[in-house]
């Protein structure tokens, strides 16, 4: 595997540089998203904020800007928020265990063990997704619970070694290992595999439905509101008559709703003008 990964990884921008700050934007950014969406994302957001002080200066308003279209808008603000929180209680220094990282804002299980291993090389495996169903398919005959996965993968994890480890079986999953069409004549793992050439599907939820969701509203809404920032705030009617030009049609419960769980998540200020609400970046 650490061979197959020497010659077969992907060439990925945050991977030139294991600087904590650099790792941590970059596994935020690839929760739920594709690394080749991250890329350009990383490269803008760290070359504007390139440390924690930076970040944790910078005005909310600037960041939720720069984190533009990559989607689930809140990990803008719990990176905001984490960067504040590891400038005034840890002197800008990410702390180095789980229960420290994991009372950081935006930080869940798998994001914590992907900041252990690649960087601080701590022997902590990184469930995602995709490695999930690669120790899954290596080392089961039957579909395991995550409890039997996890401990699997810990056994497997080469001491020492995690950093690179994890990011192979990542790779490995992205690119070989697939979900629907595993190519296992191409597996480093396949000698040892206990499902080679007949992988077993792994189940999974397929995404909600992104069109009339909550989210689609919500990521409409901020879209057209970060347009208009440069401006500051906009009335709200105003918003909701550039997004039916753009075929965004108004939500069941109205655009009002949409604006208030956005201020609820800390992604927009909401005041009350003489003709309605007025929306801007907070
Ligand atoms: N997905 C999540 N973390 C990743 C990483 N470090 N490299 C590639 N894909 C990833």
């Amino acid at each position: 595997m650490l061979d197959w990964y020497v010659r077969n990884q992907r060439d990925l921008p945050w991977r030139r540089d294991s600087d904590p700050y650099w790792v941590l934007v970059s596994e935020i950014m690839l929760q739920q998203t594709q690394a080749d969406r991250v890329v350009g994302y990383f490269e803008r957001f760290v070359a504007k904020f390139p440390s924690f002080a930076a970040l944790a200066a910078a005005p909310r308003a600037e960041v939720i800007q720069i984190w533009g279209g990559l989607g689930y808008n809140r990990r803008a603000v719990y990176l905001h928020q984490l960067a504040q929180e590891v400038e005034a209680r840890y002197g800008g220094q990410l702390p180095r265990n789980t229960e420290q990282l994991r009372a950081l804002p935006g930080i869940g299980p798998y994001t914590c063990g992907a900041i252990l291993s690649i960087a601080f090389e701590q022997d902590e495996p990184a469930l995602d997704t995709n490695v999930r169903r690669v120790v899954a398919r290596y080392a089961f005959t039957e579909l395991p619970d995550s409890r039997a996965i996890e401990a699997k993968a810990r056994e497997l994890l080469p001491r020492g070694r995690a950093r690179d480890w994890n990011q192979a079986i990542m790779d490995l999953g992205a690119t070989v290992c697939l979900a629907r069409q595993p190519r296992c004549q191409d597996c480093p793992l396949r000698p040892g595999c206990r499902n080679r050439d007949r992988a077993f599907a792994i189940p999974h939820r397929s995404p909600p439905k992104y069109e009339g969701s909550t989210r689609y509203y919500r990521g409409h809404l901020l879209r057209t509101v970060r347009q208009f920032g440069a401006l500051g705030a906009i009335a709200l009617t105003l918003a909701a008559d550039d997004l039916q030009a753009r075929g965004v049609a108004e939500p069941k419960a109205g655009w009002r709703v949409v604006s208030e769980s956005l201020a609820q998540d800390g992604l927009l200020l909401i005041e009350e003008g003489a003709n309605g609400a007025i929306v801007g970046l907070p």
